[in-house]
């Protein structure tokens, strides 16, 4: 029996709500199968940590992640307590460490699930996030500070390789999928780095002839995220822009708390990090009413990424069963706590 190593960094906020949840389904369904098991070791770093040790997590917190086959995470951040510059630069690191460049983030309906839109067409698209360099590199500086003439750079990055690879990535995806790209730009306002990712996009079209393929400008694709967000189905951007996008797509399948997302190292020599796409939400933090829904299928996804597609599946066909039974969290207009929606999850799986 395969045994996976994963690393459990919970965070703040309701990461910590959202990761016990998480785990609590990971425990179920490797239990219910019997043919892996599952070693968490957990990190209690972030801004607690800060307080006593002075940092948000250990000098050689690298090493220690470095050696696991997964790593997952609730949450970062609470603005209050520590700024999110110095909370959040663990995540951003480990990201680009761990060469984690294809961020990989679906958002869906479900039935009864209620979204802010009129539209009745079910939305099912995956962004594809640039996960590496782009707006999130560390370049840059402040300058005359405090001074009335003071100036902030900070300069994106944005390299051909890793263009490339994530719209690569992509068309792949797009492959197994609806057979759809659209690529998000903005080279006409941006006239360097966006005219790249244009340059590249239209080389690699002809590879790809078995996929439609499109542009639109990040201001554009915001408005088409509202306004006919069923055309979509692969959509690739780079790291600020897949960001943004991420919040929307979201809002528009009525939930953050819906969404996950996979940080992958596709060469698999380092380890995948998984997430939930929101935030530490402060602002309901230990009222236990936190969607576990977005973390569980991280959960699944890094199951999944692991090898145990089956496994996988199960998770995401149990939330799907609760969701679609009726099974809410407040937020969505439901009753349900975050445990209680979460001992429906494992209900579904067992
Ligand atoms: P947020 O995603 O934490 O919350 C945005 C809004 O969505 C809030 O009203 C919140 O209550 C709601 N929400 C989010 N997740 C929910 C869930 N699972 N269930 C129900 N409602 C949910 O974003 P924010 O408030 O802008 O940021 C809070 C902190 O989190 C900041 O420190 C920010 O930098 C950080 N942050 C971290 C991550 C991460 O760890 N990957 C992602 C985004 C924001
Ligand atoms: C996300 C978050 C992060 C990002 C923050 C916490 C650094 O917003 O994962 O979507 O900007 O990538
Ligand atoms: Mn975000």
């Amino acid at each position: 029996m395969k045994t996976y190593k994963i690393a459990l960094y919970p965070g703040d906020g309701i990461g910590v709500d959202v990761t016990d949840a998480a785990v609590a389904v990971l425990d179920s369904v490797s239990c219910k199968r019997n043919d892996f098991g599952l070693a968490f070791s957990r990190y209690e770093w972030g801004t607690d940590y800060h307080a006593k040790h002075g940092r948000v997590a250990p000098s050689d917190y690298l090493d220690t992640l470095g050696g696991f086959d997964a790593i997952f995470l609730g949450a970062v951040g609470w603005p209050e307590k520590l700024p999110d510059n110095v909370t959040l630069q663990p995540l951003i690191t480990m990201r680009q460490t761990f060469d984690q460049w294809a961020c990989v983030r679906p958002a869906r309906t479900f039935k009864g699930v209620p979204t802010p839109l009129k539209t009745t067409e079910p939305i099912d698209l995956v962004v594809v996030r640039e996960n590496s360099e782009g707006e999130y590199v560390n370049n840059g500086g402040r300058f005359r500070q405090g001074f009335p003439d003071e100036f902030a750079v900070q300069t994106a990055l944005h390299t051909r390789r890793g263009i490339e690879r994530a719209l690569r990535f992509g068309f792949d995806l797009a492959r197994k999928r609806r057979k759809r790209l659209t690529m998000v730009t903005k080279s006409n306002a941006q006239r360097y780095s966006f005219t790249l990712w244009d340059d590249i996009l239209e080389e690699l079209t002809p590879e790809y002839k078995d996929v439609e393929t499109d542009k639109q400008h990040i201001d554009a694709i915001s408005m088409n995220f509202v306004r006919r967000p069923e055309f979509f189905d692969v959509v690739v951007g780079s790291n600020l822009f897949g960001d943004i996008l991420t919040d929307l797509s979201g809002a528009i399948t009525g939930s953050l708390g819906l969404n996950p997302s996979a940080n992958l190292n596709p060469e698999r020599n380092a380890p995948s990090l998984f997430e939930p796409v929101h935030g530490s939400a402060p602002d309901i933090a230990g009222k236990g009413i936190a969607n576990p829904a977005g973390a569980i299928l991280a959960a699944g996804m890094m199951l999944d990424w692991l090898g145990e597609t089956d496994a996988g599946r199960e998770i995401s066909e149990a939330v799907e069963t609760v969701l679609t039974s009726g099974g809410l969290t407040s937020e969505l207009g439901g009753n349900l706590g975050t445990e209680a929606f979460t001992s429906k999850v494992i209900e579904a799986i067992r």
